[in-house]
């Protein structure tokens, strides 16, 4: 079944994922083309609207891209953002100039009131925050366009040829500072390019599991599968797509949480691929002994992951492709440059130098962490792998502080369990975003019964966080501590003291190493 089309239309902005991502969202199929294709090619994709994305150029700076003029008598709807506002605006005969003042360059939330009889702002609030981020400024909108949108500085924050369907906002509406912007771009794909929502997660599923089995062939794909959702996800979908042919590496360090690696292998029985689980506990565990600083450890497991992951490609002999589970915050990181390293944050990309293999397959790169998480659902994924929070590549081995030994790696165990089983009972495993106990390497005297004990303090960790990159120690009510706390002594033979960390990120870290 073939689905309506939207082209979002890339002039190098920043956003130009998200802004897919939002329309997918709306129901709606999208893809991103380069603004150089030519006119012909996006002619014969049919779409039923096209949305020009931001960019660092200037309209009117040499060099500066732009598109077919013809574009603009097909008939169809343009959404213009930012930059693509500006260019249409240039091209439609207006006239853009570089904002004289401060004033009328605007970046970052800034108050703007919309005109709703507009049908890009029909029933939405008539002022909200949106997220400008532009040094031009149109001076003069092209004929036939009315203003529609303004800010206290900028008289014209969006502009609107509603006969030829020609929209053009100054802001980011994809973002999610801008308040309405989704609604906003539902309006466009809804009101003006006439959508019907013919598109969802299945469909995405269906097309990728096509393009999947188009690319492998008949060919042979390693995966190293870690049990965290994104890889859990691509090789499901994999799985799915071509069975046998799939070879899932599983390396269970012996530093997962309670029954996880069980977990892990049980959400794959119903495939037919090849499921190597391999048991490399004790392995880890002397390599690390006698090894307590945070990095050392963190080296010295990304090592021996490598290692192991080696050992089993080479008995499987030569494989085609390489899978990851790159997803698209993934590409957008690791082309961030070189900001401090905090912590060597270990996963398998630096895998590819070790393996034999012809060609890399990322088949979730487009995709935004919720919209994986859907995909897993689609897949037919159990929930307690598709909605698993973040979990560290090291595992308990940077949450037991210091050294390492297979019996505090225990006693992490069981607290963390009951720790993750009364957050859920409390209704609370969804309001926060990560929670964890650790083990401190601190051991103190209590009283039990009339004896004295000298045992471990666990300490309880609960963000709140939207990018991990910042987050705020959840405020979880006294009386659901209080429940923790009594159990886990009670039940957890080695711990005699619980504490609850109330620091956030910054000055703290989610994780204590
Ligand atoms: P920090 O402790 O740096 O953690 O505030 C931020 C987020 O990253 C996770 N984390 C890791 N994830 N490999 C990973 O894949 C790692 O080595 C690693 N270290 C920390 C952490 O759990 C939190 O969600």
């Amino acid at each position: 079944m073939s689905h309506q089309l939207v082209i979002v239309l890339d002039f190098g902005g920043q956003y130009n994922q998200l802004i897919a991502r939002r329309v997918r969202e709306c129901g709606v199929y999208c893809e991103v083309k380069s603004y150089a294709t030519p006119l012909s090619k996006l002619k014969a994709m049919a779409p039923i609207g096209f949305i020009f994305t931001g960019g660092p150029n200037s309209v009117y700076g040499e060099g500066a891209p732009q598109v077919d003029p013809e574009l603009f008598r097909l008939g169809i709807p343009v959404l213009g953002i930012c930059y693509g506002c500006q260019l249409m605006a240039h091209m439609l005969g207006g006239r853009v100039v570089p904002a004289q003042s401060d004033t009328a360059r605007e970046y970052g939330k800034t108050k703007t009131y919309y005109d709703t009889s507009c049908k890009l702002f029909c029933g939405l609030l008539e002022e909200g925050m949106s997220w400008m981020s532009h040094g031009d400024y149109m001076e003069q909108v092209p004929e036939g366009f009315v203003l529609a949108a303004h800010t206290d500085a900028c008289p014209n924050a969006a502009i609107a040829d509603e006969d030829r369907g020609f929209y053009g906002v100054q802001y980011h509406p994809e973002v999610n500072h801008s308040e309405n912007g989704v609604a906003m771009i539902h309006n466009f794909l809804y009101r003006v390019c006439g959508a019907a929502g013919d598109w969802g997660m299945g469909d995405y599923k269906k097309t990728a599991i096509r393009q999947i089995r188009e690319k492998v062939g008949a060919g042979r794909v390693l995966l190293a599968l870690s049990g965290g959702v994104d890889s859990s996800v691509c090789a499901a979908l994999l799985a799915e797509a071509i069975g046998d042919q799939l070879t899932c590496v599983f390396v269970d360090h012996g530093l997962m949480r309670k029954n996880e690696g069980d977990e892990v292998e049980a959400a794959f029985a119903k495939w037919t691929m090849n499921f190597v689980r391999v048991d490399a506990e004790i392995r880890f565990l002397l390599k690390l002994a006698g090894h307590s600083e945070p990095e050392h450890k963190r080296k010295i497991i990304g090592e021996e992951f490598i290692r192991v992951f080696e050992e089993e490609a080479k008995k499987i002999g030569r494989v085609d492709f390489l899978a990851q589970g790159t997803i698209y915050p993934d590409v957008i990181e690791s082309g961030a440059g070189d900001a401090a390293v905090i912590k060597s944050h270990h996963n398998v990309g630096g895998l590819p130098d070790y393996v034999d293999f012809k060609e890399i397959i990322e088949p979730l790169r487009l995709l935004f962490k919720d919209e994986v998480r859907q995909l897993g659902r689609e897949l037919g994924l159990p929930e307690y792998l598709v909605s698993r929070q973040p979990f560290p590549g090291p595992g308990l081995a940077i949450r037991v502080i210091g050294d390492l030994t297979k019996e505090k790696l225990d006693i992490l165990r069981e607290a963390d369990a009951v720790y993750r089983e009364e957050l859920a009972a409390a209704g609370l495993s969804q309001s926060i975003d990560q929670y964890f106990a650790v083990l401190t390497n601190t051991r103190s005297v209590g009283v039990m019964g009339d004896g004295r004990t000298y045992d471990y303090t666990l300490a309880l960790r609960a963000v709140t966080s939207s990018d991990f990159m910042t987050a705020d120690w959840a405020r979880i009510p006294y009386n659901v501590l209080d429940k923790i706390s009594t159990r886990i002594v009670n039940e957890v033979p080695g711990i005699n003291r619980i504490v609850y960390d109330i620091t956030s990120k910054p000055p703290a870290t989610i994780e204590w190493e």
